[in-house]
């Protein structure tokens, strides 16, 4: 049964819902400029952007995936949130059980002003700098670009019409000396690695618990499901048990198969996060610009 498509009906119930939940993913960022994970968007320099996103890819050749990520914080950092990222953001200040789980790394949504007690990155932040050897140090929210002056090639600008040469498959990679890549200024042992979740390493334990424990705290109204491929657990799995909780399931996507499982009950908004989000919530947060300030 076909799920329904109403933003008049969506918005009603956005106006009488009192605890809502959202799943983020890539897709919130795409009206930013920053490519998805799945379908368009491909390869890294013949590499999978998935091989590259392991600790043995680390190991192997910390280098390389250094200069992958150095290369994704420039984009990140020279990107700007958009209307869904600012939406959220209103929303998340309007309504006191609002949760927002994010699967992005970009650190656009706190850029766009979300309460951080609202706001879970399930899979960390590019800005924040750890220790491989894990010694325990963090450096949150570095804002540097380059990281070091030895993944400068990763943060060039270049004009829309021209590759930039790190990202041209034909051009070998800029040698970087590991010595030269970001060390521990704690330990003084191991290298520094980006703060984010890598395939095969667990979620931070203390935040899923806390997750969990919001969930199990009462009826959900809302299941907010943006913009992602929901392909990643434990991330994906998070929309049962909204419904396990009563939740009606809202997915915001221009890809029409991932309304696939939606019920009768269930609403679909087919297109881009950043313009659909806006009409959404409008019932509560107001009438957005296009800059994403409240009129
Ligand atoms: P994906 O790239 O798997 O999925 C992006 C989704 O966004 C797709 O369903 C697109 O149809 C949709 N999309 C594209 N443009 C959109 C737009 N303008 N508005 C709304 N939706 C749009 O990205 P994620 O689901 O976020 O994990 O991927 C999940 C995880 O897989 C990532 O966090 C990352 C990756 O491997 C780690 O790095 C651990």
């Amino acid at each position: 049964m076909a799920p329904r498509t109403s933003i008049d009906e969506f918005k009603e119930l956005v106006n009488s819902s009192n605890r809502v939940l959202a799943l983020c993913g890539a897709g919130l960022s795409a009206a930013s400029g920053l490519p998805t994970f799945r379908g368009a968007g491909g390869l890294w320099r013949n590499h999978e952007p998935t091989a590259l996103a392991t600790p043995d890819a680390f190991e192997e050749d910390p280098s390389l995936v250094w200069l992958f990520y150095a290369w994704r914080r420039h984009m990140a950092l020279k990107a700007k949130p958009n209307r869904g990222h600012y939406a959220l953001a209103e929303l998340a200040k309007k309504k006191d059980n609002f949760m927002c789980l994010t699967q992005n790394v970009d650190g656009l949504s706190p850029r766009a002003g979300h309460p951080d007690t609202k706001l879970r990155l399930l899979h960390g932040s590019l800005l924040d700098n750890k220790c491989f050897d894990e010694c325990g140090f963090i450096d949150r929210n570095n804002l540097s670009d380059p990281v070091c002056p030895a993944l400068a090639p990763a943060a060039e600008d270049y004009p829309p019409d021209k590759t930039l040469p790190l990202l041209d498959p034909n051009v070998p990679v800029p040698p970087v000396k590991v010595e030269d890549l970001p060390h521990c200024p704690n330990c003084k042992t191991g290298l520094l690695r980006p703060g984010v979740v890598w395939f095969g390493e667990p979620l931070d334990e203390a935040m899923l618990e806390e997750v969990d424990q919001w969930i199990q705290e009462g009826h959900i109204d809302i299941m907010l499901v943006i913009g992602t491929a929901a392909a990643v657990y434990p991330a994906a799995g998070y929309t049962l048990k909204a419904r396990k909780k009563g939740a009606v399931v809202a997915v915001v996507n221009p890809d029409p198969n991932s309304a696939a499982g939606l019920l009768k009950k269930d609403f679909f908004f087919q297109g881009d996060a950043s313009e659909i989000l806006p009409q959404l919530f409008e019932g509560v947060i107001g009438k957005m610009d296009d800059q994403g300030k409240i009129q």
